[in-house]
């Protein structure tokens, strides 16, 4: 099915600080968008890259990423993904944080894989560190952590995006399909995907990028 990645990158970086947001930071000699973006460009089971950045941001994303489909986000990730899903072509797409640099490509073929079954699909690693939750021991047995890139059929993301609330922040596009009575299938994810969050995440990038060909 013609597949497309929506890379989200509409977001201001406050965490991270810098002077620049974060996706256009410079890692291993090159913004930190180009790299994810050059991971689906190159994946032969996705046939368009679209990139959703922020009001006024063209310049930055263009000397980051060339001639590329660039649309405008919004004041949150969902309202980001919602407009770029406008712009989507074709049976299923691909959501991707600009703020995850490493996508490795077996992660591509696991999330292209599941679709063929589900509405949406959500690569998650288990948690390796016991959690607490306002003061309170939660065991980890069970739990993983949500990374992206998320797949979805593009009729099901949009149908999740149409009824959300405006008002509810979801930070989540599978917990809105899920909602809506939408399949949700996990894959195995990879630590290679960790987001960039804070400013020390960066220097945890760069040492990554030793593997990101593999
Ligand atoms: N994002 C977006 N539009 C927004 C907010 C976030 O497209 N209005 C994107 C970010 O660019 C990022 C991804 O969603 O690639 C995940 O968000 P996050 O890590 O929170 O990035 P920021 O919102 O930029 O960072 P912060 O919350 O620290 O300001
Ligand atoms: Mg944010």
């Amino acid at each position: 099915a013609y597949t497309t990645a929506l890379i989200v990158a509409a977001g201001s970086g406050v965490r991270a600080g810098g002077a620049l947001p974060k996706q256009y930071a410079t890692i291993a000699g090159k913004p930190l968008i180009a790299h994810a973006y050059a991971a689906f460009a190159d994946h032969p089971a996705i046939d368009r890259v679209v990139v959703v950045i922020a009001p006024g941001a063209e310049p930055l994303a263009q000397a980051a990423l060339g001639a590329v489909t660039l649309v405008t986000g919004g004041a949150s990730r969902r309202e980001s993904v919602a407009k770029g899903l406008a712009a989507v072509t074709g049976a299923r797409v691909l959501v991707h944080d600009a703020a995850r640099p490493f996508v490795p490509a077996a992660v591509i073929d696991r999330v292209v894989a599941a679709l063929d079954a589900a509405d949406g699909v959500i690569p998650a690693i288990a948690v390796a560190d016991t959690l607490v939750r306002d003061g309170t021991v939660v065991p980890r047995d069970g739990l993983s952590r949500v990374q992206t890139p998320q797949g979805f059929r593009t009729e099901a993301l949009r149908a999740a995006h149409a009824a959300w609330p405006a008002d509810d922040e979801a930070t989540d596009d599978a917990q809105m399909v899920q909602r809506l009575g939408g399949s949700v299938a996990l894959v195995q994810g990879d630590a290679m995907l960790d987001k960039v969050t804070h400013p020390e995440d960066f220097a945890a990038a760069e040492a990554r990028v030793q593997w990101e060909s593999r």
